[in-house]
């Protein structure tokens, strides 16, 4: 596998490293540990990971296809290499994702890996290609994760406190549908009130790729709510989401909004959210969290999710994506399962 050139730049050196951890949670999740020796070599001077496998079926290369830095994949035949065509499941042009550019986004690589790890974390990592799985992000910014969501074809929800975030975003995905025109309808966009008083703001989008799928009544749903995110419980019913996968504020750019104030601290925010969170997820889903462990340890954030009734995964691979992002970041990447459904 050749990396992405970008990568370097996103994760200075630890781009190989962060592809080998996520290539092993692949095998191990969808691809029976079929996937051995991985590590990361030098071919006149271009460094690739490379592994070992029987036989890569079209199933397995599409699974790997997905890996957030891959850039292409070839067959070793001693010292030669045979192109293997990836089948990558991108719905939509990329710029879905790139456009966007401000203070405080989450890398959008970073994000795809963070939303791959949990996808295949959870019991429902098969059904990647051939179902439309429910995707939430708790803290969704001007919604990186949204976007990686909707290029695989999930459903995708988002809530964020941030007034100035939920309206660009709002405004960035209407203007970008328009542009590329694709066939959307907006099912609500305006304030959400309860008791008379308004509790935030939604936009409930429908889209479907083609006029093919659209006349077919398959259609992507998109949802953003502004509000703070220990009420998500007031947007979105129990089990509703198959993932949920979130970047946490860092303590640097973002601080966390708690009913006590802007918090440097992003624990007193999980503590608060998490059990809200878990109710949404579905039995068998998984969660996602990336954090700055300069201002939180790995313990607590693990000690928080399993207070709320979830699994951390806290062995192998999942210990192999802390890295650095700046003088101010070291980030690491905490998944945990919920309980509850045979295999999961
Ligand atoms: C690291 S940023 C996420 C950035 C996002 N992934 C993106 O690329 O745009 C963390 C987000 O948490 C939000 N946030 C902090 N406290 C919150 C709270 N109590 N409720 C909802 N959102 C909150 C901030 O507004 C910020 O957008």
């Amino acid at each position: 596998m050749l990396l992405l050139p970008s990568a370097n730049r996103v994760y200075a050196n630890a781009s190989p490293e962060l592809a080998r951890a996520e290539l092993a949670v692949f095998s191990d999740s969808v691809l029976g540990g079929a996937l051995t020796d991985a590590e990361v070599t030098n071919r006149s001077g271009v460094p690739y990971l490379e592994f070992t496998a029987e036989r890569l079926t079209d199933e397995a290369t599409t699974f790997l296809s997905q890996l957030s830095a891959i850039y292409a994949l070839f067959e070793a035949d001693g010292s030669l290499l045979k192109p293997v065509e990836l089948r990558r499941l991108d719905r939509y042009d990329d710029d879905l994702i790139t456009i966007q550019k401000y203070q405080g986004k989450t890398n959008e690589q970073f994000t795809k890996l963070l939303l791959n790890v949990t996808m295949m974390s959870s019991a429902f990592a098969p059904e990647l290609a051939s179902r439309r799985l429910a995707v939430f992000d708790p803290l969704c910014g001007r919604g990186t994760t949204l976007n990686q969501a909707l290029m695989y074809g999930c459903d995708a929800a988002g809530l964020d406190a941030d007034r100035r975030d939920f309206d660009a975003y709002a405004a960035f995905i209407k203007t970008w549908l328009q542009r590329k025109r694709i066939k959307h309808h907006a099912d609500y966009d305006g304030p959400v009130r309860r008791d008379g008083k308004v509790i935030g703001r939604r936009l409930q989008l429908s889209l479907s790729a083609t006029k093919e799928e659209q006349k077919a009544g398959l259609v992507q749903r998109l949802d953003v709510v502004c509000a703070d995110t220990t009420r998500a419980a007031e947007f979105f019913r129990p089990d509703a989401f198959d993932l949920i996968v979130t970047d946490a504020p860092y303590g640097v750019q973002h601080g966390s909004r708690t009913a006590a104030g802007l918090a440097r601290r992003p624990q007193d925010l999980l503590t608060a959210a998490v059990p809200v969170w878990a109710q949404l997820l579905r039995p068998g889903g998984a969660v996602g969290i990336s954090w700055n462990t300069l201002v939180a340890p790995r313990e607590q954030a693990a000690a928080i999710l399993a207070a709320a009734g979830l699994e951390p995964l806290d062995s192998g691979p999942y210990l192999q994506f802390r890295h650095r992002v700046d003088q101010a970041i070291v980030r690491d990447v905490l998944v945990a399962r919920k309980p509850g459904r045979a295999g999961g």
